[in-house]
């Protein structure tokens, strides 16, 4: 299983990186705000130090903008990952992204059947929140697994990217059934989950 960090914090990126633990990078524009610095001068500075995906989310609603902004996001590095939301429109833009050949991160994604349209969209990753579904009273893995046997079924490589990791259990249970990728703050960050 993959770690990817999400974090928009060079100094812990690059700490970890050192460490051998970093497959890749998840940002969004909370994670940017927080930096307090520019969103491309930061993801450019993060795409140089990880050789693996860097999600660098979109900010427009509407497919057209959406695939703008995308291709913008895109020529900051070869290793982006123009995230969009699970949207029709951003479905849109995952098909016209995955067309042009760049990688696509289909976010916020809650249901099964959402993730079945993003495989098929041409996504490159999907990512299930599985914190979120539990703070709803469901069992956020209970997705993971539903998904991981969609995507066996019929051959998709889509990887899962298993967001919203709160907990060790979250940690475990996603790579007990096979998620090809979690992604979490770095132990540094308040928000960290336990990994251990
Ligand atoms: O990767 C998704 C993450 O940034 C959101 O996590 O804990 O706010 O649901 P959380």
């Amino acid at each position: 299983m993959k770690f990817f960090v999400d974090t928009a914090d060079v100094a812990a990126i690059a700490e970890l990186n050192d460490l051998g633990m970093v497959d890749g990078v998840t940002t969004n524009p909370s994670l940017i705000l927080k930096s307090g610095r520019d969103i491309l001068e930061v993801t450019k500075e993060i795409c140089g130090i990880v050789s693996g995906p860097v999600s660098a989310e979109v900010v427009a609603l509407k497919a057209d903008d959406m695939i703008a902004e995308g291709r913008k996001l895109a020529e900051i590095a070869p290793n982006i990952a123009v995230k969009v939301p699970l949207t029709w429109d951003g479905l849109k833009t995952c098909k016209v992204l995955s067309g042009d050949g760049f990688m696509v991160n289909v976010t916020l994604c809650f249901s099964a059947n959402q993730a079945l349209l993003a495989a098929k969209a041409g996504a490159t990753f999907i990512s299930p929140f599985i914190g979120r579904l539990d703070d709803i009273n469901l069992d956020g893995t209970d997705l993971i697994s539903d998904i991981r046997t969609i995507y066996d079924n019929f051959n998709f490589t889509t990887e899962i990217l298993a967001a919203s990791i709160r907990n060790a259990n979250h940690v475990t249970q996603c790579a007990m059934i096979g998620a090809d990728v979690i992604t979490a703050p770095p132990p540094s960050s308040k928000a960290s989950p336990r990994m251990c």
